[in-house]
């Protein structure tokens, strides 16, 4: 497989009252073309943060460095290096974004169609009305939304919940992207719902052979739509691996913890991990899991764990491994 997104280093820094955080600390990854990688980590660990840095929407002052390059037809891209001018080029037509709530992303007061349409002319503007028009009415039918035509002139607020993920979803893939990021696309849907939107976005995935990003903090769906995953701590990936290894066999003390506190996955009773994720200004000195980890030893805390690899393409960042 080739590899479409390469990070390597990525680190985002933002200013606080207490001096600079890193929400996005040393982070590679890469994802090939047709290929899903699962993001999964607890609330506040840096996913969205990462996300936006792919999609160049960071907030104002933010600090970036590293790198992530995007093979697209003419060229490597280096997001990290891009203008504004060209960020309006890469986003939506090169890198999309689905969201967890689209009534954020759309347009209340504009019809769905028209929506699409607007992506759509915003990266193919040589395109006649007619074509433009046919274009978002097909996206929305490869999105399985039906009655398409009668759906593209309705407003955001006439679809159902699961109908406008759809739309969002037909809205991001309009313009042929190569990468699509979905940030807990699924989250506030009811569990048939969920299904439904994970399957067309599996399908799709295969079929466009766009690659996927999917950003969860719920293993049981990774473990139905990511081929890899990568688990994300404090800013950090701790551990990387095909699903099956990293969902079956991990590696990581806050892995096990994660699959152990799943209700999605686990059988019989839950332990959630006892304590919190560490505020980022008050990061401890090395694994940042340690105040946390049963397995917790004196040398944890002397440096951060570098990545240990087990097989071929399984790893984490812990001493035990
Ligand atoms: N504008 C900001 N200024 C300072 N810190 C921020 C800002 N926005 C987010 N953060 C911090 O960055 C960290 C990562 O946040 P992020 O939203 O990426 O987490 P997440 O993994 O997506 O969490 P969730 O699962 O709740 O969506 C958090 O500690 C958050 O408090
Ligand atoms: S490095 Fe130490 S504290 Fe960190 S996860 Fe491994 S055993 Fe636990
Ligand atoms: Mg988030």
């Amino acid at each position: 497989m080739s590899g479409l997104l390469e990070v390597c280093g990525l680190t985002v820094e933002l200013p606080t009252a207490s001096g600079w955080v890193r929400p996005v600390n040393d982070v590679s990854l890469s994802i090939a073309a047709g290929e899903s990688l699962g993001l999964v980590g607890e609330s506040g660990s840096g996913k969205t943060m990462l996300s936006l840095a792919l999609m160049g929407l960071l907030p104002p002052g933010t600090r970036v460095s590293g790198e992530a390059s995007l093979a697209t037809e003419a060229s490597m891209k280096q997001l990290t290096a891009l203008s504004a001018r060209e960020w309006r080029n890469v986003r939506g037509g090169e890198i999309a974004m689905v969201f967890q709530e689209p009534m954020t992303s759309l347009n209340p007061v504009m019809r769905i169609g028209a929506q699409i349409e607007e992506t759509i002319r915003a990266h193919q503007p040589k395109l006649s009305a007619k074509e433009v028009k046919r274009k978002a009415v097909d996206s929305l039918r490869r999105a399985a939304v039906p009655e398409p035509e009668v759906r593209a002139e309705q407003f955001p607020h006439q679809l159902s919940g699961g109908l406008r993920q759809r739309a969002m979803i037909a809205m991001a893939l309009a313009a042929g992207p190569r990468l699509l990021i979905a940030d807990e696309p699924t989250t506030a849907l009811d569990v048939t719902v969920q299904k439904q939107i994970l399957d067309l976005l599996d399908g799709l995935r295969r079929e466009l052979q766009v690659g996927l990003l999917f950003i969860t903090h719920d293993l049981g769906v990774v473990a139905q739509v990511a081929e890899r995953v990568a688990v994300m701590y404090a800013g950090r990936i701790i551990e990387e691996g095909p699903a099956r290894n990293v969902l079956e066999r991990p590696l990581h003390p806050y892995t096990q913890g994660l699959l152990r506190a799943s209700p999605t996955l686990k059988r019989g009773m839950l332990t959630p991990i006892s304590g919190a994720v560490p505020q980022l200004t008050a990061l401890p000195p090395g694994c940042a899991f340690e105040p946390r980890c049963e397995l917790r030893r004196d040398e944890c805390t002397l440096a951060v764990p570098g990545f240990r690899i087990v097989g071929s393409d399984h790893a984490a960042r812990c001493i035990l491994v």
